[in-house]
């Protein structure tokens, strides 16, 4: 019969058998999919499983020190953490054109992934968590974005390695089963859906420090204060965005001209359409209170009110 109990102690047995005393390397995000397929690869093979964390810079606040916290100081992986910050908003500088913008994310990620590969010996697998969706649904915007960034599938010819992928049958809701059993924390495995992009398509336009300083800050905020009203739980994908713009307001008795934080809250099935969320009066007054009290350079706040179509969900 099937189960996820038994599901973990086959996969670990046909990944003990298909990697043998081998080595397989894992790029791990710290999203669902890469986390749970590393808890799996962790439990069957240990310390022949080398993870790497690249963090973009452009990581929600605490997400790359979290992902070392439990892979690296509990779980005790084989981990290692890149700190690419300069490296990605170097290239980003002056870059407004989103399309342009999520090429260089990509194709940075792919050859800071590349270059710490080629620096480790002896590697014949490449970790994949790829699941069941990503398969099917290999035509839609999402499932092509997601390989684009997250299968590092532009490696070149000499590092092509054997794919190791054990959660390709699955669905999201087995994936995050699957996690629970493998004992890793609930907010790893109820994560919302956060893009290989990260931050860098929240900060609309050219990204600079202050907005993007901007764009986290408010992103902590708003998830503390919806996880306080339960509503993490109960909203599909929240977040918030800063444009390039200022507009003028009054602080201190004095004119200023600062940036705006937009709050975005939707609810879907499937990301193809999306409705908003009716998030309550005060909720929606507590976090901006915060916002305009806690962050730098922001003097405005606004609920986006748009279903997709005709927006998407993101704003670049
Ligand atoms: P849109 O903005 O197209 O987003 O309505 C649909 C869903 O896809 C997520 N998204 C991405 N996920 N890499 C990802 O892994 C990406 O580049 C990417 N772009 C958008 C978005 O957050 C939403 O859940």
């Amino acid at each position: 019969n099937w189960n996820m109990k038994n599901f973990v102690e086959d996969q670990t047995e046909l990944i003990k058998r298909q990697v043998g005393d081998r080595k397989v390397l894992l790029a791990l995000s710290g999203g669902v999919d890469s986390s749970v397929v590393a808890a799996l690869l962790l439990k069957a093979i240990g310390q022949q499983l080398v993870c790497v964390h690249v963090n973009h810079g452009l990581m929600r606040k605490n997400e790359s020190e979290s992902v070392v916290e439990v892979f690296k100081n509990q779980l005790h992986a084989n981990l290692i953490y890149v700190d690419a910050t300069e490296r990605f908003l170097g290239k980003l500088e002056n870059v407004a054109d989103p399309e342009e913008k999520r090429k260089i994310i990509g194709g940075e990620f792919i050859r800071v992934f590349e270059e710490e590969a080629r620096k480790l010996d002896g590697i014949d697998f490449l970790g994949q968590g790829t699941i069941y969706p990503d398969i099917i649904e290999s035509g839609t915007k999402t499932a092509k974005m997601v390989k684009s960034h997250h299968n590092v599938g532009g490696l070149p010819e000499d590092l092509q390695f054997e794919l190791v992928e054990p959660l390709k049958q699955l669905f999201k809701d087995e994936v995050r089963a699957c996690g629970i059993e493998l004992g890793l924390p609930p907010h790893m495995v109820y994560r919302q859906p956060f893009p290989g992009p990260g931050l860098g398509v929240r900060c609309l336009g050219a990204i600079t420090r202050d907005r993007l300083e901007a764009v986290r800050e408010s992103d902590a905020i708003l998830r503390e204060e919806f996880e306080k009203a339960g509503l993490d739980k109960k909203v599909w994908q929240y977040f918030t965005v800063v444009p390039d713009f200022k507009s003028v307001g009054m602080k201190n008795h004095e004119r200023c001209f600062e940036y705006m934080v937009i709050l975005r809250a939707i609810n879907t099935v499937d990301a193809m359409t999306a409705t908003i969320e009716k998030v309550d009066w005060e909720v929606l007054e507590k976090i901006t209170g915060r916002i305009l009290a806690e962050v730098e350079n922001v003097n405005r706040v606004c609920y986006d009110m748009s279903p997709k179509p005709p927006a998407t969900i993101e704003f670049e």
